[in-house]
Parts: structure tokens; sequence; C-alpha cells
């Protein structure tokens, strides 16, 4: 489902709506952007995405959000994936589609904004991500915003000749109750 909206220092996470498909299309067939997704240049059309976005309210495991900056630029989106409400967990994806963007702290507010949520409102006890190896600005962002390192997928993904190591981070309600910079 879509999510509420969350307002962060610099973004604000939306219900994604159809007028941010034409942007997903061109992400996601954008290589430089999906290189360390699990799935490459997608070769999706404008219409299967307009599909996906207005099916998004059927997946209850799902909460999904379109990510603006406070200038109401689209720069992406972020869901909760694999959500269980009784083990009171998840796990988080992100995408920052629009590359001018990257490196700025979008990625870092995003999380924080979405932990805030999980933890406060949603009353979860963990909260999960995996990232690919390769992905030096993912993993710097999230160890940023304190997630710890759990395991290890050795040689999970075949890409660019080689495979590579799916990271798996995490954080738990008790650590994230002691963070300092939330
Ligand atoms: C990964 C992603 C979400 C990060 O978002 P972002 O807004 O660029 O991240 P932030 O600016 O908050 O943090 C990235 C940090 O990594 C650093 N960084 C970037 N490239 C780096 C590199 N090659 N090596 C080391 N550090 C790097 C940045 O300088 C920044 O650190 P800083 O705050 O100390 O300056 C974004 O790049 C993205 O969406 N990429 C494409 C899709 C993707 O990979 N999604 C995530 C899948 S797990």
């Amino acid at each position: 489902m879509n999510g509420p909206i969350l307002k962060g220092k610099k973004v604000i996470l939306r219900p994604m709506s159809l007028k941010d498909a034409a942007n997903f299309v061109r992400w996601f067939n954008d290589e430089t952007v999906t290189r360390f997704l699990g799935r490459q240049n997608t070769g999706i059309t404008l219409n299967q995405e307009k599909a996906y976005i207005k099916k998004i309210g059927n997946n209850k495991e799902q909460i999904i959000w379109s990510i603006d900056t406070k200038d109401g630029v689209h720069i992406g989106s972020t869901d909760l994936h694999s959500l269980n409400l009784v083990n009171k967990k998840t796990d988080w994806g992100i995408i920052i589609g629009d590359k001018n963007y990257w490196n700025q702290g979008y990625g870092q507010d995003t999380l924080k904004t979405v932990m805030k949520y999980c933890f406060n409102t949603l009353k979860l006890n963990r909260f999960g991500l995996s990232v690919y190896e390769g992905n030096a600005a993912g993993i710097k962002c999230y160890s940023k915003c304190g997630l710890k390192k759990e395991g290890v997928k050795r040689q999970s993904i075949y890409r660019y000749g080689k495979y590579w190591d799916e990271i798996i981070m995490s954080m738990l309600k008790s650590e994230y109750k002691l963070l300092k910079n939330k």
C-alpha cells in the first residue's frame, strides 16, 4: 500500500502517483542507477509502470513512497517490503533515481525518516536491508545511519564478470532507542 506523508529534514515521502511513472521508467532503464539493484535494466514500459502503480494498494506486506525534495522535485522511491506485523519486522529498499541528487544526504535523510516511522509509529522491532558489496554509496549511507552489518550472502549475484557478496544490515529497536543522530 501507499505510505502516509512523512517529512524529513531534506525529503518529503508521499504516496506514489501515476504522474511519477515516466521518471521511474527512465530510472529503471538506466544502468548507472540499476547496476547494484536485484534487477537490472528492467526494460519496463510506461504502461507497465502505470499498471504497477495502480496495483500498489493490494500488497499488505509492502508500504511504498515516492521521494520528493522539500522543493517538490521527484527524485526516487523507497519501500518497506516483507513487512510482518506479527514478528514486528520489515526489510527496506531505496532508489534515488535522479543522479543530480546523489551524495547529498537524501538517502540518509530518507532512511532516518522511514526508520522513525517504523520504530515509533509501526512499533517494529527489526529493520533490515541488503546491499551488494560494490555499492559503496549505499553501504556508507546505511552505516552512517547506524545500521549494523549482520552477515553476508557470499557471491550472491553475478554482474560485470564477477560474483558479488550481498551484505545484510539491520537495526533493532533496542539499538534505535540508543541512537543519538536520529
Ligand atoms: C545508494 C543510494 C540510495 C545512496 O543515496 P544518496 O542520497 O546518494 O546517499 P547519501 O548522500 O545520503 O550517502 C552516501 C554517502 O556515500 C558516499 N559515497 C558515495 N560514493 C562513494 C564511493 N564510491 N565510495 C565511498 N563513499 C561514497 C557519499 O559521499 C556519502 O557520504 P557522506 O555523507 O559522508 O558524504 C543512491 O545512490 C541510489 O539510489 N543509488 C541507485 C540505486 C541503489 O543502489 N539503491 C540502493 C540499493 S541497496
